[in-house]
């Protein structure tokens, strides 16, 4: 195992990985599909990978799902979800195949349906293609593409990300069958010029959040479906301010247990073309979030509870008293949570550093600033790694108005390349990291001024989640 693979976040056995698709839950076993392909470490011949779960941490990959129907002229199963009907599961896709079946203006919407009971093996059905972009009649849609569906009173609904009259939507269809499907119309559009991955959770009263991908930050909104259209937005944030350094291209589904699980790739982006170790793997997911909605409509997302099963020796700070010198604690590990609260007061006007991944001899190290005063959260990653030609550009989060003196929670995952920050389980920030040195590793602290007390901190090493080949 190299040592830029992450230990505790999902990664495909080999070659490429981007989105999510498709999952669920059924007889108590997680499914996850994602965007794959199975021959090289780069994007092609996109492939579904699919990997089956207990509990969202641990995970047993198996033959891939679905593959290209080259008979048929298809080259690549676009991104797209799964709907359970009973004990049936069905699949929805974009089938992109050569010349006018292309992603800008042939894209075709396809199904395929569990053929055994163990939702091992996945036909496409005749039927097939379920939608074509014929049924818009003249409207002029250009990208069109990552069906997600689920059920209204009425029946079935499913929209598609695109593009429409050159901006970024939500298209919406309907059907009683899941097989016949009739346009509605635009559910919301926005500014962007495409939006991949729309997905939607609903919530009582007719209210829902629609998450998107316009290349680059996910972001949502918090709205009321209003026959058929996304109207009163009361919210619009964003997910995780990683786009396409960390966190992109996000998808969701409700479990057994009635919790939303968000799921969203973290790219490699960061990693360029010409990185100079060999990787036979490129693309995870991020930690899987529980998505809860406040009453003034933003989320809260932290990741599921699961994950704790996975903390080994644990670290414990009490009354820690941090300057601006840094501190080394005793934790020299690459594969870590960390959990800091604290005093808006106590911190006053400065800022505090958390550094992971830092060498002794200081070359290397990525930072986590969180400012209070102009209320913004960084992942700075100037000094992560040595290689030249990794990109080093910080990413940065606005942090959410603070609610009188509420203390403030920052919690943070490091898992070998991977850093995911949480601050009051509102602001997100996913980044990779590839640092070069052995012995980078573990976490100090810092500030940017004065002596500061840090209520609480904990860490825990994380143990390595079980990920297998079945
Ligand atoms: C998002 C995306 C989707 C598309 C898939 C192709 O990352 O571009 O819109 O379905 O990836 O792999």
């Amino acid at each position: 195992m190299d040592r830029y693979r992450p230990r505790y976040h999902f990664t495909a056995p080999r070659n490429w990985m981007n989105d999510p698709n498709g999952p669920f839950q059924l007889n108590g076993e997680y499914h996850l599909f994602y965007q794959h392909n199975p021959s090289k470490p780069e994007w092609g011949d996109i492939h579904w990978g699919h990997a089956v779960s207990r509990d969202l941490v641990n995970w047993t990959h198996l033959p891939y799902g679905l593959a290209p129907s080259h008979e048929r002229g298809e080259i690549h199963c676009y991104s797209g979800c799964a709907v359970v009907d009973g004990d049936e599961v069905k699949l929805f896709y974009t089938s992109i195949g050569e010349g006018d079946r292309n992603a800008t203006t042939g894209a075709e919407q396809w199904m395929a349906h569990s053929s055994g009971r163990d939702l091992r093996s996945w036909h496409k059905p005749d039927i097939n293609p379920v939608l074509t972009l014929n049924l818009h009649g003249e409207t002029y849609v250009q990208d069109w593409r990552d069906p997600y569906v689920w059920k209204e009173t009425d029946g079935w609904r499913m929209i598609l990300g695109g593009i429409y009259e050159g901006k970024g939507v939500a298209m919406i269809y309907k059907s009683e069958d899941l097989e016949n499907w009739s346009f509605i119309g635009v559910f919301h559009q926005g500014e962007e010029h495409i939006w991949e991955c729309p997905h939607l959770f609903r919530f009582e009263e007719d209210k829902a959040v629609l998450f998107y991908s316009p290349s680059g930050q996910v972001r949502y909104m918090t709205g009321t479906i209003n026959g058929d259209k996304l109207t009163d937005v009361q919210m619009h944030g964003t997910v995780d301010f990683g786009g396409m350094q960390g966190y992109y291209a996000s998808t969701g589904f409700v479990d057994e247990a009635g919790r939303r699980i968000l799921l969203g790739w973290s790219p490699e982006e960061a990693r360029g073309k010409d990185f100079l170790v060999n990787l036979d793997w490129a693309g995870a997911l991020a930690l899987p979030r529980v998505v809860q909605l406040k009453p003034n409509g933003a989320i809260a997302m932290s990741p599921v509870p699961e994950i704790e099963r996975l903390r080994g020796s644990h670290h414990m700070f009490q009354q820690l008293r941090v300057s601006s010198t840094k501190v080394d604690t005793d934790l020299h590990s690459t594969s870590f949570e960390c959990l800091l609260e604290m005093d808006r007061d106590a911190l006053g006007v400065q800022a505090i550093i958390v550094s992971l991944f830092a060498s002794p001899c200081g070359r290397e190290h990525t930072d986590v600033r969180l400012d209070l005063v102009s209320n913004k959260v960084t992942i700075d990653r100037s000094s992560s790694s040595l290689f030249p030609d990794v990109n080093k550009t910080p990413v940065e989060g606005n942090l959410p108005q603070a609610e009188g003196s509420e203390p403030v929670k920052l919690r943070i995952f490091a898992d070998q390349s991977m850093i995911e920050v949480f601050v009051n389980d509102e602001t997100c920030l996913t980044a990779r990291v590839y640092p070069t040195l052995e012995e980078s590793n573990g976490l100090a602290l810092q500030t940017s001024l004065s002596e500061a007390v840090i209520s609480s901190m904990q860490a825990w090493e994380m143990k390595a989640a079980d990920i297998r080949e079945e």
